[in-house]
């Protein structure tokens, strides 16, 4: 949040530093005071220490804080306001849903947010059973996802790059392994991604024996992988799995990452819902580990 990336994670960045700067000015005061008051009393109370402890201690509070107020409360509205409608992102235990409702179709992404810089984007935050909280410190402010209830978090990102993204609510076992990461992107990059994201998988991936053992082992029933018979939607949509950052937020997007997810996800993410798949053996989990990683 020191390094800020983004308009409004700039504008809270000052507003910390203008907070600590004023915070520290006081203490310092008030320590003076308080180191006065242990020397000596005066022989009989003087008329200025009166006027000190009344203008010291209620005045000038007052006033900072009302200052500090009056800087503060107006970026509550202008961080929450001024963007174009880009995406919805949904909180679930634990991971992060993104859905983007572009001109060649829905495309719903895990885990990462992409974001075209410089263009003043909002996105709807929702979730369906507990609260949640979307932070992108060097990005933005924080805003909660409550259930039944629909916020918005605005979003300007000033450079390209990827951008980690972290739960702010304890939200289960798992809140701490709840990572996002946001790519910023050039505005033709970011149309570009989309597009090829609403594609489906090859035909040649599509044939491959790795979908072939994904479908028998029943991943369809939760994953949606376009261009092949699975449309679950109780887990992340996998189209283009291998394109991502990261395997749920937590391992780095290689085989050896899909098959030690396969394998025991709620040994790396405690209450992970997806069940282990160690029974299927090394080999097979080897070849669904690597056609998902093809996915890209
Ligand atoms: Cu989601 Cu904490």
């Amino acid at each position: 949040m020191w390094e800020p990336a983004g308009r409004d994670a700039l504008r809270i960045a000052w507003l910390t530093a203008w907070m600590t700067g004023v915070g520290l000015l006081a203490w310092v005061v008030v320590l003076g005071i308080g180191a006065r008051a242990l020397g000596p009393p005066p022989a009989r109370p003087l008329r200025a220490e009166q006027w000190l402890v009344g203008l010291g201690g209620v005045v000038v509070p007052a006033l900072l804080v009302a200052v500090l107020l009056g800087a503060g409360l107006p970026m509550t509205i202008t961080t929450t306001s001024g963007g174009a409608p880009l995406a919805t992102v949904v909180g679930e235990q634990w991971w992060w849903r993104i859905r983007y409702e572009s001109p060649d179709g829905s495309v719903e992404l895990a885990n990462e947010l992409i974001l075209p810089v410089g263009i003043r984007s909002a996105l709807k935050l929702e979730s369906p059973d507990v609260i949640h909280s979307l932070w992108i410190p060097r990005l933005a402010g924080k805003i909660d996802l409550i259930p039944g209830r629909t916020t918005e978090l605005h979003v300007e990102a000033m450079e390209p790059g990827a951008f980690r993204g972290v739960c702010g609510e304890f939200c289960g076992l798992s809140h701490a392994h709840m990572n996002l990461w946001a790519t910023v992107l050039a505005p033709d990059a970011f149309a570009a991604r989309l597009r090829r994201e609403a594609e489906p998988i090859a035909p040649s991936r599509a044939s491959d024996r790795g979908a072939a053992l994904f479908l028998a082992s029943g991943c369809g029933a939760c994953h949606t992988v376009r261009g092949t018979p699975a449309d679950g939607a109780l887990g992340p949509d996998l189209t283009h799995v291998g394109a991502r950052p990261s395997i749920a937020g937590v391992l780095p997007n290689d085989e050896a990452g899909f098959r030690a997810w396969l394998e025991d996800p709620a040994h790396l993410k405690p209450g992970a819902h997806m069940p282990p798949f160690a029974v299927l053996g090394d080999r097979d989990l080897t070849t669904i580990a690597r056609w998902l990683e093809s996915l890209r």
